[in-house]
């Protein structure tokens, strides 16, 4: 693969929670972008990470129950017909000291980046129920729900646009129903210029 081709996937995988119905994700598939995130770089190599593959129907219901999609768009949520087609849950197996703050932000990029290239989309939660996705999967003390990642085939235009005003980096939908998300400029970022 070539940068520009690199580029292009980094840049179209953007969170999205508006989703096609009617979608079904085999969950080799999500197997598959696991077994990709289970490869890359863990502090100290310790690889604190566990994984569940969620596709059947009723857990996923319960998987959806406590999600809070998009809190910066007060008048907007997303509908039955909107919903994700399957989910992976990241989990942090304290039994093991690792860095899995870190480790988990490596895992669940690799994972979006991954799911763009399959022709996927999705968005990292962090807004999830971990008492109740402990006691869903009977999980064993040691092993803590982090985040979920919701995954599904995009039906919404999302548009990465300039920061305007230094202070607002809120997301907002404009008014052709665009999902506008503003990043800071390379200009604002970038200290030594020269
Ligand atoms: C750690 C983390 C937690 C997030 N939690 C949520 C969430 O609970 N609900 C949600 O709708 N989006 C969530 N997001 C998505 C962010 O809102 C999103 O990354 C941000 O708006 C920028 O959009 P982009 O990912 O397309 O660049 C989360 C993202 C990250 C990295």
């Amino acid at each position: 693969m070539n940068f520009e081709n690199f580029k292009k996937i980094v840049q179209n995988t953007r969170s999205t929670r508006r989703f096609k119905k009617k979608i079904t994700i085999d969950k080799r598939e999500l197997i598959e972008l696991i077994d990709i995130a289970r490869t890359v770089s863990s502090g100290k190599n310790m690889q604190p990470l566990k994984y569940i593959a969620i596709t059947d129907e009723k857990i996923k219901d319960e998987i959806y129950k406590p999600l809070v999609w998009a809190a910066h768009l007060t008048d907007w949520n997303q509908n039955k017909d909107e919903k994700p087609s399957a989910y992976i849950l990241v989990i942090n197996d304290t039994s093991i000291e690792g860095f899995s703050a870190i480790d988990s932000g490596i895992a669940m990029q690799t994972i979006m980046l991954g799911a763009t290239s399959k022709g996927y989309s999705g968005c990292i939660l962090a807004s999830i129920d971990k008492i109740a996705y402990k006691k869903l999967f009977n999980l064993d003390n040691h092993l803590e729900p982090m985040f979920i990642i919701a995954l599904g085939v995009k039906d919404e235009n999302i548009e990465v646009v300039d920061v305007t005003n230094s202070t607002d980096t809120n997301y907002y939908r404009d008014t052709n129903d665009n999902h506008c998300v503003p990043k800071r400029s390379l200009d604002t970022i970038l200290i030594n210029k020269d």
